[in-house]
Formats: structure tokens, C-alpha cells, sequence
């Protein structure tokens, strides 16, 4: 892992060719409608002059400024985020948690051999372990039996309930490495009510966690770092 600080990320993030990068990372993949209008606004967005970013662009950028050892993920669905990743660092492990509603708010959701080929075509090379089923039980389970495994970049992006996405966040908090990085998506988003998570969150780890979040891109992504 390199070092890589909240304030040089907060600069990189908005670059327009991190959003670009993300773009073309997009069309790497297998991508259903919805994806395919995520990415297009981003495109648009970029080719009109505007700052964009959000969990996608985020989780690319640390990617590349950490060059992560491993990356922790709830919520999959078809791979797009965790691409992001493996795409800009592709030696990186991946512990992918997914409970694989389907349909998920109305889309396929088709489960994990899917996220494999998608990582496969992108060129990953490291490890990719799937742990199916409810995070609030698989991610304490995961912790019992490695008791010594930290991450180098955390995503919580599975179960949108207030009580889900907290107990994500407070199970995976002391799964962050030193120097790691955490990312909460959906703050703003219209069918959820995740902003007074996030703001509890940052309360309650605010001694180990130092948090930046963008509420104008897509529907608001968090982003805290571990100090050391
Ligand atoms: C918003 S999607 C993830 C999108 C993905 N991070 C991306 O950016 O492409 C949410 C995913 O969380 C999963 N999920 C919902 N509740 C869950 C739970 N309790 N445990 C594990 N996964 C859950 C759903 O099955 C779905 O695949």
C-alpha cells in the first residue's frame, strides 16, 4: 500500500480524467440499462466541463493512489464498483459480500460467476472470495475466523436500511487498515435515509477516521480514511 492522504485524494478525485478512466473501465464491462445511463451522464458530465465524482470515481481513485492490497466490498451486484478496483490495481484480493436479491430495486442481480467473468475480462489477477448471504452475519463470522485481516480499501454498499447499513459500517470500521480507506454510498439518496448514518458514523469514529463526502454527484458517496 502507498501512502496516500485524504487531502491528495480530495485533489485527484475530481480530476476529469479519473471520471474518464471510469468511463472506460464501464465499457470493459458488462453493463445492464441503468449502468449504461449512470456512465453516460458521467461522459456527458465530463465532455461539458463539470465536476463529477461519486462512490465509482472515488473507489478508482484510491485504487490508484493506494495501490490497495486488498479491498473489502458488501454489495456487488454486477461488479461495477468492484471493476473500479480491480481494473487499477489488479493484483489486489477481493472479499466480495453479497446477499444477491434478485431482482435488486427492479434489476438482475445475477450473482457471483457473473462478477467473476467481469473481473476476469478486466484482467484481475488476485484472489476473489465471494461470502454469500446477509452482511450483518457473514461479515462478523468473516471477522471470527480472521481475526488478524485488515483491508485496505472498504466498501459498504449492501443493505440501504438505516439498521443495515449501521451495523455494516460499525462491523467493518476496525477492518481498515491504517492509512485505509472506507466508502459509504447513497447518502442522498430519494429512497433512503443513510446522510444521518454517515453523520453518526463520523461522531462516532471521528477519533480514528478522517471523512470527506460529496452530496452532489449521483446520490452522495462518503469517503472516510483511518489515520494512523
Ligand atoms: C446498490 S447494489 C451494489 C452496487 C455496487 N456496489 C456497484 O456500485 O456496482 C446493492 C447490493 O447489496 C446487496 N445487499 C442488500 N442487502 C444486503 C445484505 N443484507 N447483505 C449483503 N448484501 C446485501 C444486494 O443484493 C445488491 O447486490
Amino acid at each position: 500500500m502507498t501512502p496516500y492522504t485524504l487531502a491528495q485524494f480530495s485533489d485527484d478525485v475530481v480530476k476529469p480524467e479519473n471520471a474518464t478512466e471510469v468511463v472506460a473501465i464501464c465499457r470493459r464491462i458488462d453493463m445492464d440499462a441503468a449502468l449504461v445511463g449512470w456512465s453516460a451522464n458521467i461522459e456527458e458530465r465530463v465532455r461539458a466541463g463539470g465536476v463529477y465524482w461519486d462512490l465509482a470515481c472515488a473507489v478508482r481513485q484510491v485504487a490508484e493512489g493506494l495501490q490497495p492490497r486488498n479491498y473489502l466490498e458488501i454489495g456487488v451486484r454486477l461488479g461495477s464498483s468492484t471493476a473500479m478496483v480491480a481494473a487499477t490495481a489488479p493484483a489486489v484480493d477481493i472479499a466480495a459480500f453479497d446477499l444477491w436479491i434478485s431482482p435488486y430495486a427492479g434489476l438482475d442481480n445475477p450473482g457471483p460467476d457473473h462478477v467473476r467473468r467481469q473481473l476476469a475480462r478486466i484482467g484481475h489477477r488476485g484472489e476473489l472470495r465471494f461470502f454469500d448471504g446477509d452482511s450483518r452475519l457473514t461479515v462478523p463470522r468473516y471477522r471470527e475466523e480472521n481475526p488478524l485481516v485488515q483491508f485496505d480499501m472498504v466498501t459498504v454498499d449492501g443493505d440501504h436500511s438505516d439498521e443495515g447499513a449501521w451495523s455494516d459500517l460499525t462491523n467493518v470500521a476496525g477492518l481498515v487498515a491504517p492509512g485505509g480507506y472506507l466508502f459509504f454510498d447513497d447518502l442522498t439518496h430519494p429512497y433512503h435515509t443513510l446522510m444521518p448514518i454517515w453523520q453518526r458514523f463520523q461522531t462516532t469514529y471521528g477519533a480514528d477516521f478522517e471523512c470527506v463526502e460529496n452530496l452532489n454527484d449521483h446520490y452522495g458517496t462518503g469517503v472516510a480514511r483511518r489515520k494512523e
